[in-house]
């Protein structure tokens, strides 16, 4: 039985005393034994965000991370960094990286084999466009995004990861994909996890579903068969998080 998994991306809002104050505000809200809850914020807010959350079933995620160990790469953040702050997971290719910073298949899987060797757990994003769903190839492309991500990646290994289904058409335009377009395609997922892995690693593997996330839409998205958690956007950094953290 897969535990469920929500996480709040807080994207690039939060400065660290709004962080503080909003992790404060949902501290109790979110408070459940049933899902692991992650607020996944900017990497200035990690540390303040670990010392509001300490104690409490919250665990902390990064945005980002880059995928070599330390060196003169400007601006960029390690998973050692990462670690040390007090996070244990991290958002790799979300499709905002994927589309403004030029994020490729192949950068995600670096990121992803990085954030394993260090023990970081990644909150893997795949998702297709609107035009490659009315192209028909919605499953093809979210085949392919998976394979190559989880290249060079074991069963044993894999089984820690956390896969987010995102159409990038439901992400931030209250538009959210219908209850069986999720399934449908967290189903085909789970597919593509068992023909890498077999059928054992991939029915361990969580599954979340993210775009427009809400109070309203999340208890029945995650009632889904392979839908197990969300990843929410807008919707995490309100009060109502704690409804969905509770669906
Ligand atoms: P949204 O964002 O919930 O605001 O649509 C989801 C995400 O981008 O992770």
């Amino acid at each position: 039985m897969r535990k469920k998994i929500v996480a709040g991306n807080w994207k690039m809002n939060m400065t660290p005393s709004e962080a503080v104050a909003l992790a404060e505000t949902l501290k109790p809200l979110v408070a459940t034994s049933e899902a692991d809850v992650v607020f996944c914020v900017p990497a200035v807010d990690i540390v303040p965000v670990v010392n509001a959350v300490k104690g409490t079933n919250i665990e902390v995620g990064a945005e980002n991370l880059y995928f070599e160990d330390k060196g003169a790469y400007t601006g960029e953040i390690s998973a050692d960094m990462i670690l040390d702050a007090g996070a244990k997971y991290v958002v790799i290719g979300h499709s905002e990286r994927r589309e403004y910073f030029k994020e490729t298949d192949e950068i995600v899987n670096k990121k992803v084999l990085k954030a394993l060797e260090k023990g970081l757990t990644p909150i893997l994003c795949c998702g297709e466009s609107l035009t490659q769903r009315e192209q028909g190839i919605t499953i093809e492309w979210v085949r392919m995004q998976i394979k190559i991500a989880l290249q060079g990646v074991s069963a044993e290994e894999a089984e820690k990861i956390v896969i987010a289904y995102e159409p990038i058409w439901a992400i931030g335009t209250g538009k959210t994909a219908t209850t069986e377009q999720a399934q449908e395609v967290c189903g085909a997922i789970r597919v593509v996890l068992g023909e890498i892995y077999g059928c054992e690693t991939a029915e361990k593997i969580r599954i979340q579903y993210g775009g427009s996330v809400n109070e309203g839409n999340a208890a029945e998205l995650f009632a889904q068969p392979d839908i197990d958690g969300g990843l929410v956007g807008g919707a995490s950094l309100k009060p109502g998080f704690g409804v969905i953290a509770n669906a």
